[in-house]
């Protein structure tokens, strides 16, 4: 353990770190074979060798997590709602026809890379230690059946919020992400791979964000590309019911807590997009924004649907921001966690 203590305490966090670039030197490491898990253990962060033939190369038989280890004005670095995220991985396993990683394992993977890198949490409110957790079929096979073997990573990510400032949205009218009862209930990289080519053309278009619609039912919106959708009118607060091709968001079920608490009606159900556009445009919808783990909540200033803009009044608002300003509160342990949210991680690992 020490050597791998040494190469987090040698590990510099540069002045910019943004998202998604930076790796801590050490990650985490399970392998499954003939129905069993290994017990896990830390490694030095590196490449993975892989058969070429490999499942996952050729079938995609994987998914993953986004969770965040915050270490701003707690004792100690605290995860937000850890066991939520192994519920959820377990059932993107269970739709890709992949083991179930056990409770034990998952938090013993994430909570020993939070605390060997402890150090290596920014310590600025907005900024976290990102944890990627991740799983993917080994089998050297080409027949596409499940694999047999599995192994199961964590990896840690110093970083700002994903995406900081204001998003600028377009709606997706001719490609479909997901198909009804297909993956988009899932956590795979097949659901991002396939948003690719719309993020692109989007970029190109001067915006930085995809609004999915539902394969099966006209105009209703789904969700973005890695992000769930709120929007506010007369005060409520609005968003995409979980349909069966939307990603159940940790952060989207915090914020309906949150919000009623704050005293804020809340409403899950199916928004029809031109319906959106015209409140949007009559002033009733004031408020847009964009949640998930990385992005925390991100204020939406425009949707843009073919060749219109509809720019939103407040940006960011003041419902959103309120949400953003509690739950950043909690997961930074600045106010006590009346919902048993927050995890705290001791140190354990011996140096
Ligand atoms: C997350 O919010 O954790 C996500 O999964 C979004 C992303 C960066 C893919």
């Amino acid at each position: 353990m020490g050597d791998l203590q040494t190469l987090v305490d040698n590990f510099q966090l540069p002045d910019t770190i943004g998202f998604g670039r930076l790796m801590a030197p050490v990650m985490f490491r399970a392998e499954y074979c003939d129905g069993i898990w290994s017990a896990g253990q830390l490694v030095p962060y590196g490449p993975i060798s892989l058969d070429p033939a490999a499942k996952v190369l050729h079938y995609a038989q994987e998914v993953f997590e986004g969770m965040k280890a915050y270490w701003v004005d707690s004792e100690t670095p605290q995860l937000f709602r850890p066991v939520e995220n192994c519920k959820r991985f377990n059932n993107s396993a269970e739709f890709m026809c992949m083991p179930q990683v056990p409770e034990e394992l998952f938090m013993s993977g994430v909570t020993q890379l939070t605390d060997i890198c402890r150090n290596l949490i920014p310590r600025n409110s907005g900024a976290s230690m990102y944890l990627r957790p991740f799983m993917f079929g080994t089998q050297a096979d080409l027949t596409i059946t499940a694999s047999s073997s599995y192994e199961f990573y964590v990896i840690a990510s110093p970083a700002e919020i994903y995406h900081a400032g204001e998003m600028r949205v377009i709606v997706e009218r001719h490609r479909s992400r997901t198909a009804a009862g297909g993956m988009g209930v899932a956590k795979t990289g097949g659901n991002y791979a396939a948003s690719m080519q719309s993020s692109k053309e989007c970029m190109q278009q001067g915006y930085n964000q995809v609004l999915w619609l539902n394969s099966a039912v006209a105009g209703q919106i789904d969700e973005l590309s890695g992000m769930n959708l709120f929007v506010v009118m007369d005060d409520e607060l609005h968003t995409p019911e979980l349909n069966g091709s939307i990603l159940p968001g940790i952060t989207r079920s915090a914020i309906l807590e949150l919000a009623k608490d704050l005293g804020y009606k809340v409403r899950e159900r199916n928004i029809q997009i031109d319906s959106l556009l015209a409140l949007i445009e009559s002033g009733t919808c004031t408020e847009a924004f964009a949640c998930g783990t990385a992005a925390v909540i991100s204020p939406i200033s425009i949707i843009a649907d073919q060749g219109k803009e509809y720019p939103l009044p407040k940006v960011p608002g003041p419902v959103g921001q309120a949400l953003y300003e509690s739950l950043l509160a909690i997961q930074e342990g600045r106010v006590e966690d009346k919902y048993g949210w927050i995890q705290a991680v001791e140190r354990q690992v011996q140096v």
